[in-house]
């Protein structure tokens, strides 16, 4: 979906993903609910850049990156960051080697580093936290949340705050998503393959039943919510193809879309 964006990299990593098919963007055969999801997918991580671009650190540490390539990105921008870039072990490795093909590594000024990290294992998360130099450190995570139950959210909100807390900083996660009403969940389509990967993986039971539920949550793990990022939808490189197919109510309406989901930037109490 990030492919039909112009989010930096997506498409040139996309090819390279092995499909059934040869990977072929196709615009015009796009519906209103292909536009919404890619929509949501750009806006999430444009918030994320509009939080990290509000914090003065250079060493940046992203968590559950996936084939996201904001690191090499952040690199390009600028000579005089660290940022490393993690994920789980068999996601680096695929990744390390789309680095390898398109030959990103060349465009990081800064210092780049691609390395496996569980984000729950406490010696592996303190072992990269001590990778950087001394300083404040922007802690970033998108779409990781949902896949953790409670006891493993405190357990990550538990190492994030040891290391807030030693080196200052903040953490910026995309993941505030609340629980949809039933109504809701029966008005998006969804795929067979879809609905059993949500259920498998728990995704509307791991949401937050509210934003002050999850305010709260943050709070009791030690943390305070300092600022919440403000989507830009009329800057989204998606607008131009999802205005095409707006149905008519929704062409009229000056309502911004529904809230799903928040990024919040969160200090160490
Ligand atoms: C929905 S993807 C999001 C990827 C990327 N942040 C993005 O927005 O495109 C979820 C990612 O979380 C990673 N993940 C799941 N559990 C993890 C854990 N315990 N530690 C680190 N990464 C994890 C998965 O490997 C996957 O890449």
């Amino acid at each position: 979906m990030k492919a039909y964006t112009t989010i930096p990299y997506a498409k040139q990593a996309a090819d390279l993903v092995q499909g059934p098919e040869v990977f072929d963007l196709n615009f015009e055969e796009k519906d209103f609910w292909f536009w919404i999801r890619v929509m949501h997918f750009e806006n999430r991580y444009a918030s994320i850049n509009q939080l990290l671009g509000h914090t003065h650190s250079r060493n940046v540490l992203e968590l559950s990156s996936g084939y996201s390539f904001r690191g090499i990105d952040y690199c390009k921008q600028h000579a005089d960051a660290h940022y490393i870039d993690t994920d789980l072990p068999e996601v680096v490795a695929i990744k390390q080697n789309m680095i390898e093909q398109l030959t990103l590594e060349k465009e990081a000024k800064g210092n780049f580093e691609l390395l496996p990290l569980n984000a729950l294992d406490p010696i592996a998360f303190r072992a990269t936290i001590a990778r950087f130099n001394e300083g404040p450190i922007s802690i970033i995570n998108e779409g990781l949340l949902m896949y953790l139950d409670m006891v493993e959210k405190k357990q990550l909100c538990n190492l994030i705050h040891t290391a807030l807390k030693a080196r200052g900083g903040c953490w910026i996660t995309a993941d505030v998503y609340v629980q949809r009403s039933a109504e809701m969940q029966a008005s998006l389509p969804q795929s067979k393959s879809e609905a059993a990967f949500m259920e498998q993986h728990n995704i509307e039971q791991n949401k937050f039943a509210s934003y002050d539920a999850a305010r709260l949550f943050f709070e009791e793990q030690g943390f305070e919510v300092v600022e919440e990022a403000i989507p830009d939808y009329a800057s989204l490189s998606v607008m131009p193809h999802l205005k095409k197919v707006l149905p008519e109510a929704v062409r009229n309406s000056k309502e911004p879309p529904p809230k799903v989901q928040a990024t919040w930037l969160l200090r160490a109490k």
